[in-house]
């Protein structure tokens, strides 16, 4: 046995391996791109080391790719030889991987929640669960998760700037932005290159309508950006929402192509169709559209990667980002395919299965809709489940063209009383008028 950076116990006997395991997972929680090779070199030490198999898996899932998933099933059987000689908490690991595999999402989350009331400085556990409640768009429990576990932590031990990032972060969903803010600025603080925790901060400063702040937050940071994996995109795609707010199109346009949504970068090569950067990326087309931008070419790209993607509906949030650019491209078979294999998901037994049943197969339709200029089937489609979108996962800030989506297909369709209860549904909670949110705007002068 070894301890792990927080003295939890590694089944290993080899300081090297655990070592590497730290480094692992040191990289993991700042967004690093050399996790995998710290993987390899833990189990170069200690070929059995159950615990870098997993994280190896976990990796694997996180992806939210359906080719990805036989390679995480591989790292599952890898660590399974010797599981009787694991420890309780590492036996749940074992659990969680073999039911993320198959699509149980719940049963996944009580085995990382079982850890955690245990071992609440199982950062992995604590990282991970915050990670999939927001993708299920649970974030009360996402919330609650981290702040239970923050109880058993103590401020030195390393990580603890991760628990503030996901406090922060969980705060800001729940929609307490002065402690959302507080704690990101606090993690930032112990570690510029607290990526989540400066996340966690630019949405607060987007929700409550502060693009210049927003955009002189990031300004700050970005020099710490560099050797970051994907979420430096996401970054880069909030900066580009506070100048798309701010009118200042050729900007985002510039960030689009440079920064967040650049095929020939290397990060993106080497992932070309990962799903936060294709969620960035045709959400920021489809605003800049409908602020009258004209985006040439760029949807085509994405369109391409949606057709290789057809019938992969691992991420919920994905799939009307996938229609969003079919439609734009006018792919219309390939749209129909998305439809049809969302209505197969949705009869599937995996977690997300309800999800794809109730919201996300609508949604896809309404955005086929809006493209096609069906403003009646928008309303039809989304207005029954408007205040079900949370389910698809995903932020309020990323949530929001599908609230834009609706309000505007009511305009169009000339149905003022829809319209202005979508509005007034949005002015709620929020402390900047409709009047000044690009989205809104045109619609609440007309409402
Ligand atoms: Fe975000």
């Amino acid at each position: 046995m070894q301890p792990d950076a927080r003295g939890l116990a590694l089944s290993t006997d080899s300081p090297a391996a655990a070592a590497a395991f730290d480094a692992a997972i040191g990289s993991y929680l700042r967004y690093r791109t050399d996790a995998a090779r710290h993987i390899e070199a833990a189990l170069a030490a200690d070929p059995g080391f159950a615990m870098a198999h997993l994280l190896r898996g976990y990796f694997a899932m996180l992806s939210f790719n359906r080719a990805n998933v036989p390679a995480a099933a591989a790292a599952l059987a890898a660590a399974r030889p010797g599981a009787e000689r694991l420890t309780r908490r590492e036996r749940r690991h074992l659990e969680a991987l073999a039911a993320w595999i198959d699509g149980q999402l719940w049963r996944t989350l009580g085995a990382w929640e079982a850890i955690l009331a245990e071992d609440p400085t199982d950062v992995l556990a604590l990282r991970l669960s915050h990670f999939n409640y927001f993708w299920l768009g649970e974030v009360a429990a996402m919330r609650q998760s981290v702040l239970r576990a923050k109880a058993g932590w103590d401020e030195g031990l390393p990580g603890f700037g991760t628990v503030l990032s996901c406090e922060a972060f969980g705060h800001e969903e729940c929609g307490e932005y002065r402690a959302a803010e507080a704690a990101g600025r606090a993690a930032v603080e112990r570690d510029p290159l607290d990526l989540w925790g400066t996340h966690a901060v630019a949405h607060v400063l987007e929700m409550e309508g502060r693009h210049r702040d927003g955009i002189d937050w990031l300004d700050g940071l970005k020099g710490h950006w560099e050797g970051a994996a994907a979420i430096v995109h996401h970054l880069w795609w909030h900066r580009g929402l506070y100048h798309w707010e701010l009118g200042e199109f050729d900007q985002v346009l510039a960030l689009y192509d440079e920064r967040f949504r650049n095929p020939e970068s290397p990060l993106t090569r080497a992932m070309p169709d990962l799903y936060i950067d294709v969620q960035n990326a045709a959400a920021m087309l489809w605003r800049l559209e409908r602020a009258g931008v004209a985006v040439g070419s760029r949807w085509d790209e994405l369109a391409d990667k949606a057709e290789a993607r057809a019938g992969d509906t691992l991420s919920a949030f994905t799939q009307p980002h996938w229609m969003l650019a079919l439609a734009a491209a006018g792919r219309t078979d390939a749209a129909q395919r998305l439809v049809a294999s969302l209505a197969e998901a949705g009869r599937g037994a995996d977690s997300l299965a309800p999800v794809h049943a109730g919201v996300t197969g609508a949604v896809a339709a309404a955005v086929l809709a809006h493209r096609a200029g069906d403003w009646p089937r928008v309303v039809d489609l989304l207005w029954p489940i408007r205040n079900e979108l949370w389910r698809l996962g995903g932020s309020h800030a990323q949530r929001d063209i599908f609230r834009q989506m609706l309000a505007d297909a009511a305009a169009r369709a000339g149905d003022r009383t829809t319209l202005r209860t979508v509005l007034a549904e949005e002015q709620f909670g929020r402390t900047l008028p409709l009047t000044r949110r690009r989205g809104y705007a045109p619609l609440a002068i007309a409402a």
